[in-house]
């Protein structure tokens, strides 16, 4: 069974759109490290934060906290920056997954492009490993990236389910529709490489209640990456049932 990581930088966006500016906005709410002790209470596996270059979200003190207080797996998601790799080694997160930064962007929209800077990002993974950190590439369901994410040493594969979350959303989940066919075979066929080539598969972004239970579902994925729909959720229903709930639809 897939197990929950829940990304936790969207209750840091809710803090900033309160407190940015202001002397100390680490002491706003809502707070991160709050949202850790609650969704570990409510299953989730692992606890993923992402510290921007611009810090626009999260913040160093942020992941600071999180880490001491974090009791599950801790993932840091980070650029794959000289600063941020030097973080990572003070911090020791028990996985780095290596995202591409763009300023402009909300959140992360595509994958890492691996085979681009293979030998940089070869030499990225072997400081980690050093650290004692396991990295995890954040990639496009390509042949060519996982091929180089497996020749620059990482030990994990997030796949990026960007594309099959919106051909879900256009076939209204209607799995017979040749394009969502198309996407989920796409994740799948990705999650079968990335494991042939020993590595360990992981999924995951706009990942949500509705689409989650066919990737769920994927033979040999090992965590699912879940940030948006949980606490979008959770102004509802609060943040234990939105957990406790995604949870139970991954475990089908
Ligand atoms: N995985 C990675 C690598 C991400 O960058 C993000 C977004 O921060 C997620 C998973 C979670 O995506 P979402 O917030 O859409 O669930």
């Amino acid at each position: 069974m897939a197990t929950l990581g829940v990304n936790i930088d969207h209750v840091a966006t809710l803090r900033q759109a309160r407190y940015r500016g202001t002397p100390d906005p680490a002491r706003g709410e809502p707070n991160p490290s709050h949202a850790v002790h609650v969704a570990e209470l409510a299953g989730a596996e692992c606890i993923t934060m992402h510290l921007r270059e611009d810090r626009r979200h999260v913040n160093d003190r942020d992941v600071r906290v999180c880490r001491d207080l974090c009791r599950v797996k801790f993932n840091l998601e980070m650029g794959a920056t000289d600063e941020m790799v030097g973080i990572a080694g003070g911090l020791r997160p028990h996985m780095s997954t290596l995202v591409p930064e763009g300023r402009e962007e909300v959140t992360t929209e595509g994958g890492l492009d691996v085979a681009g800077q293979r030998d940089r990002l070869t030499g990225v993974v072997a400081t980690l490993r050093d650290a004692g950190v396991s990295a995890s590439a954040f990639i496009d369901a390509d042949e060519r990236q996982i091929r180089a994410a497996a020749d620059a040493g990482f030990e994990w594969c997030e796949v990026h389910t960007g594309p099959y979350a919106e051909a879900f959303m256009g076939a209204g989940g209607d799995l017979r529709d040749p394009a969502l066919a198309a996407a989920l075979s796409r994740v799948a066929a990705a999650g079968r490489l990335i494991i042939e080539l020993g590595m360990r598969f992981n999924a995951g972004h706009a990942l949500n209640y509705a689409n989650v239970r066919p990737i769920a579902a994927l033979p040999g994925v090992e965590e699912l990456h879940i940030g948006h729909s949980i606490v979008s959720r959770a102004v509802y229903t609060g943040l234990h049932e939105a957990v406790a709930t995604m949870r139970a639809l991954i475990a089908g």
